[in-house]
């Protein structure tokens, strides 16, 4: 091997290990940091954590002398290395993330040397809750009080101390694609598949979708037509774990259903893309090609074997999902007397968003309100009457999406709708085309706003509009607000 070569070769090794090095004791941090926020300062958990804790700081010491974690650009930094964590341990990551936001940590320092008592005092020091408004300074000064001297710690830049919801929930949301392409490409490799890292996912998004459902839903705006079957999976699990909060599950039955919905169409790795992706219309026998997906993506699932991980319902409800409600669709059974519930709510999310998806073969796309109203039409043979109508309901009559005229002359862009039964013609919309027909990044209003002269209201909907038809892309305003 050339010098050149060998000396690159060198340092991808030495940062590959450095990397190994830091997750790992990232992990011991997390882990110890865990452990205090429940235990009293003398358990012997505690002890024994701290201690490993300590030799894994060991480790780190012999290929790097300076210790110094930091906060900085959403990442972590090992000195001046980005850590860089995968799906799997990116918990610890967010956890880590957090605690230090909220306790305006931005940096931390090791000593070259330091004794488990010490280390043990500093962090029952730092782990405790600081409900004030200046929780760095009260830490320090606890340190200083109790004269902890070993590790340093430096306060967190005013622009790192906060991460919008808009910008975890959009993270989430590609997090989610790429994890889906990761489970397809393994799938098709006959390779494990880490179905804990999905609902460790679902589950955060159950957490973020809990708060700010409307962007959520927003977000089930982005399309991506390279990648369908992916963004569209991730889009009926968003819509089906909104649904199901509506129909009153439990946390775990939503994360069971986000799970479920996230896989109903696994099956279609086995569909040729000259057939997915097909412009003119399928013949009889490709058409029966793609109906053996439901098929095929229960026989996954079921290979995968990971029941503890894997709800049963996913295994309906990759079979059931294009069963009407009448027990027409397919696959046909024989004998079928009943469908999943789980399976009727994807059933809902599924249709929705494939109809309001732009496809090479679809003639015509549905706004989001069109969509609704053909739904409605096919109540109780195709969808079953609760469900749709919780789902409609969830939705409004202008959901989230959609763009309208308003009276004004002015065109909105519906950000999140009002609940109340006489204020659903009245969402809250953004401004997006000013009256004089500029694009425009206006405000947010509500449409229940009143003139104060008149007591009339001050913007009205007049109908909703087809954005393609006006050159706007929706998705870009949700993701806009991530970035803002
Ligand atoms: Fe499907
Ligand atoms: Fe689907």
């Amino acid at each position: 091997m050339p010098e050149e070569e060998k000396k690159q070769a060198e340092t991808t090794d030495s940062t590959q290990l450095v990397q190994k090095l830091a997750i790992n004791f990232l992990m011991r941090f997390y882990i110890v940091f865990k452990i205090f926020k429940l235990y009293a300062e003398n358990n012997e958990l505690i002890e024994q954590q701290t201690a490993l804790l300590i030799e894994e700081l060991g480790k780190l010491k012999e290929v790097e002398p300076e210790i110094k974690f930091r906060i900085k650009r959403e990442s972590i930094f090992f000195n001046q290395q980005r850590v860089k964590f995968s799906l799997s341990n990116y918990h610890i990551f967010k956890f880590l993330l957090e605690e230090f936001r909220k306790r305006e940590i931005g940096q931390l320092e090791f000593p070259s040397e330091i004794n488990q008592q010490e280390l043990i005092s500093a962090l029952a020091i730092i782990s405790k809750k600081r409900p004030g408004p200046n929780p760095f300074d009260d830490i320090v000064a606890e340190l200083k009080e109790q004269q902890i001297a070993g590790l340093s710690l430096g306060k967190m830049q005013v622009s790192e101390q906060w991460l919008s919801p808009e910008k975890s929930s959009t993270r989430l949301y590609f997090l989610s694609i790429l994890h889906l392409r990761e489970i397809s490409e393994r799938e098709k490799e006959n390779e494990k598949i880490k179905l804990n890292t999905t609902r460790r996912l679902i589950q955060s998004i159950f957490n973020h979708l809990a708060d700010n459902e409307s962007f959520f839903l927003g977000l089930t705006n982005i399309k991506n037509h390279d990648e369908y079957t992916l963004n569209h999976s991730v889009n009926v699990s968003l819509l089906a774990i909104a649904l199901g909060k509506r129909l009153g599950l439990s946390r775990a039955e939503m994360v069971d259903l986000g799970v479920a919905a996230f896989f109903h169409d696994l099956g279609k790795i086995e569909t040729p893309l000259a057939i997915l992706n097909k412009p003119s219309q399928l013949t009889e026998e490709e058409r029966k090609i793609i109906e053996l997906h439901p098929h095929q993506g229960a026989e996954k699932l079921v290979q995968l074997r990971e029941y503890k991980h894997l709800p049963i319902s996913a295994i309906h409800v990759a079979m059931e999902h294009h069963i009407k409600e009448d027990l027409t669709g397919y696959p046909h059974f024989k004998i079928k007397t009943d469908i999943n519930l789980y399976s009727r709510i994807v059933k809902v999310c599924d249709f929705f968003d494939a109809i309001t998806t732009k496809r090479i073969y679809r003639q015509k796309v549905f706004t989001r309100a069109e969509a609704l109203s053909l739904m409605l039409e096919h109540i109780g043979t195709e969808f079953n009457p609760v469900i749709l109508k919780a789902f409609v309901q969830m939705m409004g009559i202008f959901p989230v999406g959609s763009v309208v005229l308003l009276n004004t002359g002015e065109i909105g862009l519906v950000v999140a709708i009002n609940h109340e039964p006489k204020f659903l013609l009245r969402p809250k919309v953004k401004i997006i085309v000013d009256a004089e027909g500029n694009k425009i990044n206006g405000e947010v209003v509500d449409l229940t706003d009143i003139q104060p002269e008149n007591k009339k209201f001050k913007r009205t909907i007049i109908k909703e509009i087809n954005p393609d038809d006006y050159n706007l892309k929706v998705a870009d305003y949700f993701l806009a607000q991530a970035e803002a």
